[in-house]
């Protein structure tokens, strides 16, 4: 594959004057796309998606044609979309920047998707902090309803679709779909037992589509170039372009558009990305797709940020998020600030996980501060094992995915740097030497797990 020139398509505007107006967005050719996928019939939209080859970009990277498919034709109930715009894994910080520069390209790929699955009713689901984003988006789907785009008849067509803005209040675990659909009807967000799946029994009972923001906003490319085109820019599996998230120690942190076979190395090196890392420092450790994927060591970078790729190396594309961590960084401390979010992020439902987290936590802090023992660190393993073996990925033996987050960063962050796992027991002191704890030491004064 890779046949298309890679270009930027999805962060093409950000920055400049205006994006997030309608007006901008159709003088650039928004809502075209909207209007070829209305000439189709809705089964053709979802194979033109298909062939796409677009992947969700929530997190698991599952074929967004195919999921749509799975909503049953002859249900008499009616159908739901729901975006995904809880982004709260530590390291992701990219569907934020589309819903304040470009929201107009998530609402284009939102009534394309529900003309698709026969939806009349999309539901936005933004994470309770982003105010701003919550503004934006608002600004723009009122924008849409008065240009016809939202409403009883879609672009005039024979069509009807009403989209509604839903704030959370900044729990993590409201990302995960069924969570999510819980919140979206006013309970407390926790995770349902699947099967049955949400395009089957999704919200209030419904079938239901949910999709991450930038999952939706790539979708009007693919009408607007062509499917083949789409496809074209990425590899035989997967389509498309991606966003991720640069931070940690780099000269250039930020989120940035790449194309698929861009690796690990050049995101972190290339001038036009990451630009290295600040003089004398050398990485030494790499969470390639947000906190909870499993970490890379210095010398396996050499991997393109695409689901396939990454899974070779026992780590996931994720959501995006790299996080660089150069041979300054503690990786005990930094696997308990790791475990401490999931810690207190736990639903609490699953015993592994609300049990499993919080002792993960106080068996890395005490290791951390010199009173650990060599039977901590079989416990440890024990523990991050009894929520989540690993590998492979994703068999865990909770609910949800969460307890597979909380444990695959313990279980990779202890196989690849043992030793210094071992120093910290054997010297009876972190060997990085102690470092001031600054707001971290206030949030354990206040009581948070530890
Ligand atoms: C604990 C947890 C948190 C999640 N948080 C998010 C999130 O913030 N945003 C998101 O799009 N997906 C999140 N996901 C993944 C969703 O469950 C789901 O797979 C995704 O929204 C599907 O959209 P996609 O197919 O477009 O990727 C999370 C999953 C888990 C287990």
């Amino acid at each position: 594959m890779f046949t298309t020139p890679f270009e930027k398509i999805i962060t093409r505007a950000w920055g400049k004057p205006g994006s997030h107006s309608l007006e901008t967005y159709q003088a650039a050719g928004g809502y075209q796309a909207l209007e070829k996928a209305l000439e189709m019939a809705p089964a053709q939209v979802i194979d033109e998606v298909k062939k796409s080859n677009l992947r969700g970009r929530g997190g698991a990277g599952f074929p967004t044609g195919m999921k749509w498919s799975f909503v049953p034709k002859d249900n008499p109930k009616p159908k739901y979309l729901c975006v995904n715009g809880d982004e709260s894994e530590p390291g992701t910080f990219k569907d934020r920047y589309i819903l304040e520069h470009d929201p107009h390209m998530m609402l284009e790929g939102i009534a394309i998707t529900c003309y698709a699955l026969d939806a009349h009713v999309c539901y936005v689901y933004l994470r309770g902090e982003f105010k701003h984003q919550a503004e934006r988006t608002q600004a723009a789907i009122d924008e849409a309803y008065k240009a016809g785009i939202f409403g009883k008849k879609v672009l005039g067509r024979d069509f009807s679709l009403d989209c509604y803005l839903v704030r959370g209040a900044g729990a993590y675990i409201c990302g995960e779909e069924t969570a999510l659909l819980e919140s979206v009807e006013g309970k407390k967000g926790w995770p349902r037992l699947k099967p049955p799946f949400p395009a089957v029994v999704g919200l209030f009972g419904a079938p239901t589509v949910v999709n991450n923001v930038e999952t939706l906003a790539s979708v009007p490319h693919i009408f607007q170039r062509g499917a083949g085109w789409y496809a074209g820019l990425g590899t035989d599996k997967s389509g498309g372009t991606r966003l991720v998230c640069l931070s940690g120690t780099v000269k250039k942190p930020g989120v940035y558009e790449v194309p698929l076979n861009l690796t690990v190395k050049d995101l972190i090196f290339k001038p036009e990305y990451g630009n290295g890392l600040p003089a004398g420092r050398k990485v030494k450790a790499v969470i390639p797709g947000g906190s909870s994927a499993p970490v890379l060591t210095a010398d396996e970078l050499d991997v393109a940020l695409e689901f396939e790729a990454l899974k070779t190396k026992q780590t996931m594309a994720g959501s995006g998020g790299v996080v660089v961590m150069d041979e300054s960084a503690c990786m005990v401390r930094c696997l308990w600030r790791v475990a401490r979010f999931y810690a207190e992020e736990s639903c609490g439902q699953c015993t592994p996980c609300r049990e499993g987290t919080p002792w993960q936590t106080r068996l890395l802090r005490k290791i951390e501060e010199g009173r650990g023992t060599h039977e901590d660190l079989e416990t440890l393993v024990h523990v991050a094992s009894s929520i989540a073996p690993y590998p492979p990925i994703g068999l865990g033996n909770t609910i949800c995915a969460l307890g597979d987050a909380a444990a695959l960063p313990t279980h990779s962050f202890f196989q690849k740097f043992k030793d210094e796992f071992i120093a910290h027991v054997e010297q009876k002191k972190c060997p990085l030497g102690d470092k001031p704890w600054g707001a971290f030491q206030d949030a354990y004064n206040k009581g948070l797990p530890q």
